[in-house]
């Protein structure tokens, strides 16, 4: 099984935290609709027959497109591969773009699950991140959305963001675990390069918040979250039993998946490929048969890396007998002696077979990630 991913690279206004790559022109919506669909056709192979499991419309903002032009994709999809009959297929939308008239026809589409980014529910937050609603509408849009029978919603929330105090966070936490959905994705705000708050904290025009107050923010999120029957399943994420993204869980199973657009990314077990960032040069390479994509051949260890990389964020965690049988016994005698090591710190234990990282291990879930990484020489 195997996922499709459209990366549609078009916001209304932009976030001021945000790295992914978009654009507020929204002149080339008609074009790139055309090239995603000439992208589909020239791929059509790349998952070599395999059925799809899950398709994910991400961004940037796919609610810029109406219900039927992602219907349209969809559709295209259909033509070229063999989707399953119980396909995850979800659209990443913006509150403000949640109206009646949107609902109404975008439950006419096969959308099956909707990825809604709140962020917070403090408008003071929203305005210091450049968010185009208010908290009330972000409510509001979530209860609209269920109200026209949309029972698979995901939101997303940041915490550890400037002046988001910790009682902040737990009216946050309060409101968004009233709203009756089934999948939390919950980050720390991340100051990534080229972001209006990275260059307004180098200004010291924001602080960074005390890692002490985030640490707790998180750990009243997981057991907030456990408290309301959400399982815990990977680092960020939350979800009702069984409603786990599989989008999401197919990056971490290592399952192979194709993205279109540009930006995204593809995967295919020997080699990740990786579209350009850049809507104009896109376009032009796709309508003209030009390059738009570069690649690199996954080495031995590069695998066995990305397989540590994604399996111990998870729940199921790393699998022994996969290393033993994919990656052979010198991996795996490695991978033993750094358990080990990790189970004597109670960071990570070890059940049935599998490493997984303890409650403890999550908190710090990057050193030992890092630490069970490969290094050759
Ligand atoms: C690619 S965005 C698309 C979502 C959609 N456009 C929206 O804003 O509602 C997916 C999510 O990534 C998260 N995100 C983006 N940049 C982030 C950052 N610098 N730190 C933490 N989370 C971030 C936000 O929660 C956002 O909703
Ligand atoms: S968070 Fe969403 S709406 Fe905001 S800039 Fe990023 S992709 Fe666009």
């Amino acid at each position: 099984m195997s996922g499709i991913y459209f990366h549609i690279p078009f916001c209304k206004q932009l976030c001021h935290y945000c790295a992914f790559h978009k654009s507020i022109s929204l002149q080339a919506k008609e074009r790139m609709l055309s090239c995603l669909k000439t992208e589909l056709g020239l791929r059509k192979d790349y998952l070599k027959g395999k059925n799809i499991d899950s398709i994910y419309f991400g961004g940037g903002t796919p609610s810029v497109y109406s219900p039927e032009e992602i219907q349209f994709l969809i559709s295209e999809v259909e033509q070229h591969f063999t989707i399953n009959e119980k396909a995850e297929i979800t659209l990443e939308a913006n509150p403000d773009d949640l109206t009646d008239i949107y609902l109404t026809e975008l439950k006419k589409t096969s959308i099956n699950r909707l990825s809604v980014g709140i962020q917070s529910f403090h408008d003071e937050d929203l305005i210091l991140m450049n968010r185009r609603h208010s908290g009330q509408q972000a409510y509001d849009a979530i209860k609209r959305a269920q109200s026209y029978g949309f029972d698979n919603i995901s939101v997303d929330q940041i915490y550890g963001v400037p002046g988001l105090t910790v009682d902040k966070w737990k009216e946050n936490l309060k409101k968004v675990f009233e709203l009756n959905i089934q999948h939390i994705s919950s980050y720390h705000l991340m100051y990534d390069p080229n972001t209006v708050f990275s260059h307004k904290l180098k200004k010291g025009i924001i602080k960074e918040v005390d890692e002490d107050i985030s640490l707790t923010q998180y750990k009243l999120l997981i057991s907030e979250a456990k408290k309301h029957g959400f399982t815990h399943y990977e680092i960020s994420s939350f979800s009702k039993s069984g409603l786990e993204s599989r989008h999401n869980s197919s990056y971490w199973q290592q399952k192979m998946y194709l993205g279109l657009g540009p930006s995204a990314h593809s995967y295919d077990i020997n080699k990740r490929e990786w579209n350009i960032s850049d809507n104009l040069k896109y376009m032009k390479a796709i309508e003209e048969g030009g390059e738009y994509s570069e690649y690199e051949e996954l080495s031995f260890t590069d695998r066995f890396n990305d397989y540590v990389l994604t399996s111990l964020r998870t729940m199921w965690g790393l699998n022994l007998d996969i290393v033993k049988n994919e990656f052979g016994d010198l991996y795996y005698k490695y991978c033993k002696e750094k358990a080990d090591k990790f189970i004597q710190s109670k960071d990570v234990r070890i059940e049935n077979g599998h490493v997984i990282l303890t409650d403890k291990g999550v908190f710090i879930s990057n050193d030992v990630m890092s630490d069970f990484f490969f290094l050759e020489e």
